[in-house]
């Protein structure tokens, strides 16, 4: 996963503190390495390994000139992080400079091809027959936007690309497919970027070019044209994010800024409760709900499940999106296919997006406007978080379940569910009050190789967010596993040294969940209940309770209950002397 942007300005030479600006704030979609390419007599390119912060201190970005410029923040898929694959990459002749987003399926081939023509390689990255191919379309006497376009006919795979060059100065290409790409633009100059954050503070009117449009960005225009080279009216969105929004705000990391959002991205989903109806009466009869989606996402999706099931009876299954293929052939026109994905963008839900659409209605529910499955589902919830940095999803995902109850809720016609909503915001400011007791709970905890989260019912899937929040950013291994599966395999495991968290708000699963507690207390494993308060059972037969409001019963539980658990991964974490933000090997968006 990479963060790419472009930026040319309409009279001032100084573009690279600008680009440098924008590509920080992609910093989430991959920190393994960074690059800038300007032009100013010629193409000056400054890249390396390490994350963006670093390598600026030591090569100095900003002080490259030039007006019109390309930057890229890479996570590496092809080709391990080191210089020669940081990106801006060149073609031999220094004269085309290209950055990308994606994946490249036919480069070995394309890359032997083009050895036998004379070609020569400095790295290992799938990007780096771009430019070289791009260069050989110019030589035939194409200008770049053709050469650009040719270029694209002859690549498989994904991506979102800019490239610049020596021959045409002060101008930049961009394309994509399957990557994520936007454009923007103000009184100084003009944008494009994979991703919204990246040009917040210039603009916030954008466009998401289609796939099969180009992007031609000179001092004077930004224009978007067709295959056929043909001029379109760009429709731009006005994106309701401020630029404060994407910025720390005196937190330490963005994603305890985010924990702490959560009551405020309820409140404002919640908001969503008339379009969610409206969407509901078009959708009209279905027999069969099947939700898609990955990693987090997928753990909200359970929650609609077991939601769905329990209040209205429609048969719902869930699917983790890049096994859609075996599900598929069961949709039908009577399928609802539901796709949860914050970003909008994540590759394998796409894929089975396209695939539903052939036979079934979809609906995405994302958090990111004008994001691809916006524009690819039938139907589309807009979550209202606000712009998520940190690579671990906490509002968002709250933000997908309110959308989710909110929808469950409406299906059923069950105005209780929907009222008990409007009291979610201050359950969990009053479990963000105790963020001191978890904090000295994490203390306790960095110790462990492993941890078990243990939950029935609505819980389960708390246990499972709760085992995925530790595990991603603490690097504890951790599972969640289904309090009644325990007995089945993984009690074995238990023993002194092993902490195990056990979910367990009032409600119908209760009974149960003790005695699976007991089962692990036996074992004398490190117990840490998250319940109801005033719970004395629960004291008495755990080491360590945190406390919720006692009117949080078990169907509400996925809402609040997180927010304790993601709260002790981000201690446990930052105790350890991790970054939370940046968890490794991680990105926030996976276009591939
Ligand atoms: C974990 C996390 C990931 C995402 C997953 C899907 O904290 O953020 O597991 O949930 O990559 O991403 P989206 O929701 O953008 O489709």
């Amino acid at each position: 996963m990479c963060g790419i942007v472009g930026c040319i300005l309409k009279e001032n030479n100084d573009v690279a503190p600008i680009l440098f600006y924008c590509i920080l704030k992609l910093e989430y979609r991959g920190y393994d390495s960074i690059g800038l390419a300007t032009y100013d007599n010629k193409i000056h390119v400054k890249k390396d390994q390490g994350n963006i912060e670093t390598v600026n201190n030591r090569i100095h970005f900003k002080e490259m000139k030039g007006s019109c410029g390309i930057a890229h923040t890479r996570w590496a898929s092809t080709g391990i992080p080191n210089y020669e694959n940081a990106h801006p990459h060149l073609d031999d002749t220094n004269s085309i400079a290209v950055v990308h987003n994606g994946t490249l399926e036919n480069y070995l081939d394309l890359k032997d091809e083009l050895i036998k023509l004379g070609h020569t390689f400095k790295s290992t990255t799938d990007t780096e027959v771009i430019p070289h191919l791009i260069k050989i379309f110019m030589n035939e006497g194409l200008d770049l936007e053709n050469a650009v376009k040719k270029c694209c006919q002859k690549l498989k795979g994904s991506y979102a690309i800019v490239a610049m060059s020596k021959d045409e100065p002060d101008k930049l290409i961009a394309t994509r497919k399957d990557s994520p790409l936007i454009i923007a633009q103000n009184k100084d100059g003009y944008f494009v970027s994979s991703d919204i954050p990246a040009v917040l503070d210039y603009s916030r009117d954008i466009y998401r070019p289609k796939e099969g449009e180009f992007v031609i960005m000179t001092k004077e225009s930004i224009e978007i044209h067709d295959e056929n080279g043909e001029k379109i009216d760009p429709e731009y969105i006005y994106i309701d994010w401020s630029p404060k929004m994407a910025k720390k705000d005196g937190y330490d990391y963005f994603m305890i800024k985010e924990i702490h959002e959560q009551s405020l991205a309820v409140k404002n989903t919640l908001t969503q409760k008339t379009n969610i109806k409206k969407i509901i009466d078009e959708i009209g009869d279905i027999k069969r709900i099947c939700f898609v989606a990955c990693g987090t996402s997928y753990h909200a999706s359970i929650t609609g499940k077991y939601l769905i099931e329990s209040q209205k009876g429609i048969p719902c299954d869930v699917i983790i999106a890049s096994e859609y293929k075996y599900t598929a052939k069961t949709w039908d026109e009577d399928t609802l296919v539901i796709f949860i994905s914050q970003s909008g963008e994540t590759y394998d839900s796409r894929m089975a997006l396209k695939e539903a659409r052939k036979t079934s209605k979809t609906l995405a529910i994302v958090n990111v406007a004008g994001s691809a499955m916006t524009q690819e589902a039938e139907y589309f919830i807009q979550t209202q978080a606000g712009p998520e940095i940190g690579v671990a999803a906490t509002k968002t995902y709250i933000a997908q379940l309110t959308a989710i109850y909110l929808f469950a809720g409406l299906l059923a016609e069950n105005d209780e569910l929907i009222e008990k909503l409007n009291k979610v915001p201050e359950y969990i400011e009053e479990i963000v009050k105790q963020e001191k007791l978890i904090e000295d709970i994490s203390k306790r905890y960095d110790f462990a190789d492993n941890a078990f989260y243990l939950g029935r019912g609505f819980s389960y899937p708390i246990a499972l967010e709760g085992a995925l929040k530790l595990k991603e950013i603490s690097y504890i291994h951790a599972e969640g596993y289904a309090a009644g599966e325990l007995k089945h395999g993984p009690l074995a495991l238990i023993n002194e040294k092993v902490p195990v968290i056990v979910i367990i708000p009032p409600g119908d699963d209760y009974d149960k969940t003790m005695v699976n507690l007991q089962e692990v207390k036996a074992r004398e494993a490190i117990i840490l209940s998250i319940g109801a308060k005033g719970d004395e059972k629960l004291r008495e037969n755990s080491r360590i309770v945190v406390e919720i409001n006692p009117e949080v019963t078990d169907i509400i539980a996925p809402l609040v209950y997180t927010v304790p658990l993601q709260l002790l991964s981000y201690y446990v974490t930052v105790e350890k002397g991790y970054n939370p933000d940046q968890p490794r090997n991680l990105a926030k968006v996976i276009t591939v």
